[in-house]
């Protein structure tokens, strides 16, 4: 089958919008220091352009894989197939994209964890895995313009920063995307990264995070697989 990567000649010409071939994407990913950071369950990825998520579901089946590799029971890949989807980040300015974007993550999300589960753990799927893998693909999934790094309502691009904490627990901060960009430290590659359009970017995103001003929300603590029934304090 030919994939589709043009979706009009004006969406072309206004958005630079054409799609990534798999084939390429695959090439990409295979750089050794893009391999590097897959391989690092915690490391993580932000597409500032995301379309539909040619390099995000790429990223995801790989990262899945690596999750599976680290885990030696399904209660353990329950946890670590969540950790590692909470790494990949992605901003895409068109509202249709966005929606094939979050519906592709959550298809392939749930296609790879249900396969890897029954065959390497011969075990069922947990459900709560999967709701929970919903609400994490609707928080890291945002519709703005990376450039001015807010979204159609004119209010700010939000992220969450999902940081483990081990034990199979989690502890989930919003930051605005601005804050997050603006610090020092190793996100200054994000910020090149954007202002030149760059097709993704490894961020480090959230691991010099300072916690005062830029913080919005902070949910309570819960485990990985309720991540779905957190609440903000
Ligand atoms: C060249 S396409 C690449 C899409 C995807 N990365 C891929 O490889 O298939 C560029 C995408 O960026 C989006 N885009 C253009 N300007 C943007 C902006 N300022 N902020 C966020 N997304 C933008 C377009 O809607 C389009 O989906």
């Amino acid at each position: 089958m030919t994939e589709k990567i043009i979706k009009s000649a004006d969406r072309v010409k206004d958005l630079g919008e054409v799609f990534t071939p798999k084939r390429i994407v695959n090439l990409m990913l295979d750089q050794p220091e893009i391999t590097a950071k897959i391989n690092d369950l915690h490391a993580t990825f932000l597409e500032p352009s995301a379309g539909e998520g040619a390099f995000l579901i790429e990223l995801l089946k790989r990262k899945l894989q690596v999750a599976s590799k680290l885990s030696k029971s399904a209660r353990t890949f329950n946890t670590n197939s969540l950790i590692a989807l909470s790494t990949l980040y992605g901003i895409e300015y068109m509202e249709d994209n966005v929606e094939m974007l979050v519906m592709n993550m959550v298809t392939t999300f749930n296609r790879e964890y249900e396969c890897i589960v029954q065959e390497q753990y011969n075990d069922k799927p947990n459900q709560h895995v999967e709701v929970s893998a919903k609400v994490i693909i609707q928080a890291n999934m945002q519709q703005g313009d990376t450039l001015k790094k807010i979204n159609s309502e004119g209010d700010p691009i939000i992220f969450s920063e999902w940081k483990d904490l081990g034990s199979g627990r989690v502890q989930r901060t919003e930051y605005t995307f601005e804050s997050i960009i603006n610090q020092d430290g190793p996100t200054g590659s994000v910020k090149g990264a954007t202002e030149e359009m760059d097709l993704f970017a490894d961020t480090g995103f959230f691991e010099d995070s300072k916690t005062e001003e830029p913080k919005t929300k902070q949910y309570s603590l819960c485990s990985w697989i309720n991540v779905y029934r957190q609440k903000i304090e």
